[in-house]
């Protein structure tokens, strides 16, 4: 059995530069693993089985990331095997952290490694693209500069941790497409901060309630309060009073080394 760690992604900043030919956005954006993340559990098995437990509800079926990446992996290489796969799924959906396509690249992760690494992370990376956005990410070191759709990536050495981040999400989230299709290129603002992201505009356009949300959290105290991708979770630097209709997490920045893939953060933390 192979169980390993999927961390979600804060995006430190998110510029759109504008819209493509092919309908998705270009951007540039600063992507960090965090310490808040779901764990997989793989064995080869007879026969392919997938379950879900945790206290996150998703669908099961084909469309699931997972699924897709397994289908993927296989299609790929060519070769016949069959596999159990259990998701402890902890992470927000709807959020803006990255947490479905963080599954399907540890999914990429451990079939290969299940299978002995009969091929290079490389080519796990160009796969990635095929399952979205924001699946190569996760095979980088967990710190990127990322352009393009967000799957052109460039592995930076890892950041210095801020001493307490705080990820906040109300109850309700927000369909990725929705937020891209709700933005308008003149909403962009002049950002004086090294943290901020350009899709806040068209998500607060959708739910006007997380303006308030942020003017809150502001006035709680923490220093930074910017959205995470398209939404509808915020990252919190600093120290503040979280109102109980919000659902918290305190979170650090999480790495891999090229060899191994990302360590459990209770590990990390004592490391
Ligand atoms: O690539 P992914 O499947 O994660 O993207 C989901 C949707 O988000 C796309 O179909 C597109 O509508 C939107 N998107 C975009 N520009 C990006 C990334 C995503 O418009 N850079």
């Amino acid at each position: 059995m192979l169980s390993l760690f999927s961390p979600a992604k804060l995006n430190l900043f998110l510029r759109v530069i504008g819209k493509r030919d092919d309908g998705y956005h270009e951007l540039v954006s600063l992507f960090q693993a965090i310490s808040l993340g779901d764990t997989l559990h793989f064995s080869l098995a007879q026969k392919d089985s997938f379950q879900i437990t945790g206290p996150v509800s998703l669908p099961m079926g084909n469309s699931n990331l997972v699924i897709k990446a397994l289908n993927l992996f296989r299609s790929k290489i060519k070769k016949d095997f069959s596999v159990s796969i259990t998701l402890d799924k902890k992470v927000p959906i709807q959020a803006g952290l990255g947490g479905g396509s963080s599954n399907a690249a540890t999914t990429l992760w451990a079939l290969n490694e299940l299978l002995d690494f009969p091929v290079s992370t490389h080519d796990l990376m160009e796969w990635s693209k095929e399952l979205g956005s924001d699946v190569t990410f996760f095979l980088s070191g967990g710190t990127a500069f990322c352009t393009g759709r967000g799957e052109v990536i460039y592995p930076l050495p890892p950041l210095a941790e801020v001493p307490f981040c705080t990820v906040v999400k109300p109850n309700f989230g927000l369909p990725t497409p929705d937020v891209f299709k709700a933005f308008n290129i003149n909403d962009r603002k002049i950002h004086n901060s090294y943290y901020y992201n350009d899709l806040e505009s068209a998500a607060f356009l959708l739910r006007p309630a997380l303006a308030q949300i942020k003017e809150d959290l502001l006035n709680a105290g923490f220093t930074s309060v910017v959205m995470s991708g398209s939404g509808t979770s915020f990252f919190c630097f600093g120290e503040g009073v979280i109102p109980s209709s919000l659902q918290s997490f305190p979170v650090h920045f999480v790495h891999r080394n090229p060899a191994t893939w990302y360590p459990s953060p209770s590990i990390q933390m004592r490391s």
